[in-house]
């Protein structure tokens, strides 16, 4: 059986009021217009341009001609990426292309900066055909762009949007229509248009198109370095970025991570703990990592998501096996039965010596015990991390961390992307 689905793309797959309000600002500026209030600029995500500038703004139609021009030319150049994938939408769309399903976009966004869109956040490989208006005939009525987008023969098709034209247009093409709750358009709006389904989010559009259907996997990724390096500020820019290709992000940390987990990371931190050797110190963390393994980080990504650790097995490598002595061989045999295969994807790794460690360190306030050691210590910390870089080159996305916050970040997220972008390719 052949089953189609179409999807709308702004407030569909993509929220992308971001890039067009910017654009709106821009073109009511350009024509000499007052700036629109939020209310106003809402209204534009979706319906035609003509339509809205027209509508919404009281342009005549000359007028919302050339501002429509004045848009499209900041939008090519830079709204088209001021944009984000709804989180979920890479799931949903996994889960429908292992299930066979023809996949199509119809948009009233001109066809080449949907398909840039597309292409952009890696998505290009799921669709199957994407329409919209082209520039030649520049049919932008969405009963014509849906009848297009649709595959010559299928069973069964759907039409999914978030406004009240997408199910106008899906019902006049005579396919079944579902109707979005999380991008612009109201509930009311759209069963007033007569959609067959309403879901409120995107989990709730999986279980629709596709009931019971096994997640694809999701992915594992660590962050590290010495400390100072800069971590939670890099999580933070990381998770955004990867929040706007529509990852979903969930963020645990070692040691600790679950409630296990983190009453031994109180054990191992407490300054009180003097006498803590080394071997005791390496199989508390190897322990608290079992936990955290089998409780957290497995659930996370069978549920397709993406978890983002702060610190992992590299640290026990670098800080006890390195920093205490141990010995790199050591520690990893410790954590064998801990870690037991679960390997990040990539892990980060903020990249400063340990003078400068030492520096931020200093500048710091109240240290913990690890944090307190010497600096032949972190010296040695150091060291272990470069050989474990050196053992596994193809884990580690090294950054230089003693460049800007936002550089680091961009370096970080372009890198950890596109391996996620290729993980997806296989499955
Ligand atoms: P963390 O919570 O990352 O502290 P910070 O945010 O200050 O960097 O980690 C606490 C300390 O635990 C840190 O100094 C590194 C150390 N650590 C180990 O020694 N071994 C390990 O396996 C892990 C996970 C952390």
């Amino acid at each position: 059986m052949r089953k189609a689905v179409i999807f709308d793309l702004d407030g569909t797959l993509t929220r992308s009021e971001e890039g067009i309000w910017n654009c709106v600002r821009h073109a009511a500026d350009r024509m000499g217009f007052p700036q629109p209030d939020a209310d106003t600029l809402r209204k534009f995500v979706g319906p035609p341009l003509m339509y809205s500038f027209q509508t919404y703004m009281g342009m005549s139609e000359e007028q919302a001609r050339a501002a429509v021009t004045a848009y499209r030319e900041r939008y090519t150049r830079v709204g088209l990426f001021e944009n984000r994938v709804y989180p979920g939408i890479r799931r949903l769309l996994r889960t429908l292309r292992r299930e066979g399903w023809y996949i199509g976009i119809a948009t009233g966004k001109p066809q080449d900066s949907s398909e840039r869109i597309i292409e952009h956040f890696g998505l290009a490989r799921y669709f199957d055909r994407i329409v919209g208006p082209d520039g030649v005939t520049n049919r932008s009525e969405k009963d014509w762009l849906i009848r297009h987008a649709l595959p010559e023969c299928y069973d069964e098709a759907w039409m999914v949007g978030d406004r009240c034209f997408d199910i106008e247009g899906g019902r006049s093409v005579g396919i079944h229509t579902v109707g979005v709750g999380y991008g612009y358009g109201s509930e009311e709006e759209l069963r007033a248009a007569g959609c067959e389904a309403w879901v409120p989010t995107v989990d709730a559009l999986i279980e629709l198109l596709c009931p019971g259907a096994e997640r694809p996997r999701g992915a594992f990724l660590s962050i590290e370095g010495l400390d100072g390096s800069g971590k939670s500020t890099q999580i933070g820019l990381l998770t955004d970025a990867l929040d706007r290709w529509g990852f979903e992000v969930v963020h645990s940390r070692e040691p600790g991570g679950c409630p296990i987990a983190e009453k031994i990371r109180s054990v191992i931190l407490d300054t009180e703990n003097v006498g803590m050797t080394a071997e005791t110190e390496a199989l508390l963390y190897a322990a608290s990592r079992a936990q955290h393994v089998r409780q957290v980080i497995r659930p996370v990504i069978a549920s397709g998501r993406v978890l983002l650790c702060d610190r992992y097995v590299d640290s026990s490598v670098a800080y006890q096996g390195g920093g205490r002595q141990l010995g790199v061989e050591r520690v990893l045999d410790i954590n064998a039965p801990a870690v037991d295969g679960t390997l990040p994807l990539a892990t980060v790794y903020l990249d400063i010596t340990h003078q400068e460690s030492l520096r931020r360190r200093l500048a710091a306030s109240a240290p913990d015990r690890i944090e307190l050691e010497g600096d032949s210590f972190h010296a040695r910390v150091e060291q272990a991390y470069r050989e474990l870089i050196a053992r596994d080159p193809g884990r580690f996305v090294v950054v230089d961390a003693t460049r800007t916050p936002e550089e680091i970040g961009q370096a970080a997220a372009a890198e950890v992307i596109r391996r996620l972008v290729k993980e997806e390719e296989h499955g």
